[in-house]
């Protein structure tokens, strides 16, 4: 593996040392990368000030943690091959809003939209799309808050507004999220519908349960 691995990139390295042109275009994904990688981190950072700020006035900590992952290049270039787009950055900064991903891990259902609430209302962030399969599931049972915004990136000679798509959702919705998202590699038709449907009664299960704790928990902190 890592051999193979040593190869690759030794070509990679032969042919970028004779391509002034493929170095110019990877230098220019570098430094796409890095911005994304910057508007997580702004992202990250804010919504942590955000839950700092809850645990020492209402002893309340809204999140319980924050994941997130910069797209590869390899989903980038199949995702700009799915849309018909042309293989370069420009491209890529304008039609694909999820290169930065922020999932956010909520204790209790109502701190989803207090937390989107919250981010949205700060001045340097701009809301391009929201989803809300919190309220309006999925047909399969998907429930979670998608918000796509814009937040500006302060570099040496310019300023990037960048998009980060943020999904906000309880530990319990983010149980049932990763254990359905196997699911898409089940190749067996008739099995695969048989575990979608005990999905669906899982997600209704999980709602009621995820209302019920909310409840308890206003009652116990009154
Ligand atoms: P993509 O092109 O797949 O990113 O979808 P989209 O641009 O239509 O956006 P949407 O907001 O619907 O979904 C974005 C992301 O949310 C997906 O890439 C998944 O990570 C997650 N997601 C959406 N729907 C589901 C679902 O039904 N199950 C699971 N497990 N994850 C989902
Ligand atoms: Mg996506």
């Amino acid at each position: 593996m890592e051999e193979k691995e040593n190869n690759t990139l030794s070509e990679f390295a032969e042919a970028m040392a004779g391509n002034e042109e493929l170095r110019e275009e990877t230098k220019e994904f570098f430094a796409m990368q890095h911005v994304y990688a910057a508007a997580i981190k702004e992202i990250t950072t804010k919504l942590e000030i955000l839950d700092e700020e809850f645990h020492i006035k209402y002893d309340h900590n809204p999140i319980h943690h924050i994941e997130s992952r910069l797209k590869s290049i390899q989903s980038i270039y199949a995702k700009l091959k799915k849309k018909n787009l042309p293989l370069e950055t420009e491209a890529v900064k304008e039609n694909i809003y999820d290169i930065a991903g922020v999932r956010v891990i909520c204790n209790y259902v109502d701190d989803i939209e207090k937390m989107a609430e919250l981010l949205l209302k700060q001045n340097d962030v701009t809301l391009i799309r929201i989803k809300d399969y919190v309220n309006n599931p999925k047909e399969n049972g998907y429930r979670s808050l998608h918000i796509v915004v814009k937040v500006p990136i302060f570099l040496a000679e310019s300023v990037e507004d960048t998009p980060v798509e943020i999904q906000i959702r309880t530990i319990a919705m983010d149980f049932w999220a990763s254990l359905e998202h196997r699911l898409k590699y089940k190749s067996d038709e008739k099995v695969s519908k048989e575990l979608a449907a005990r999905l669906k009664v899982c997600a209704e299960k999980i709602n009621a349960i995820d209302k019920e704790m909310q409840h308890i928990y206003k009652e116990i902190k009154e």
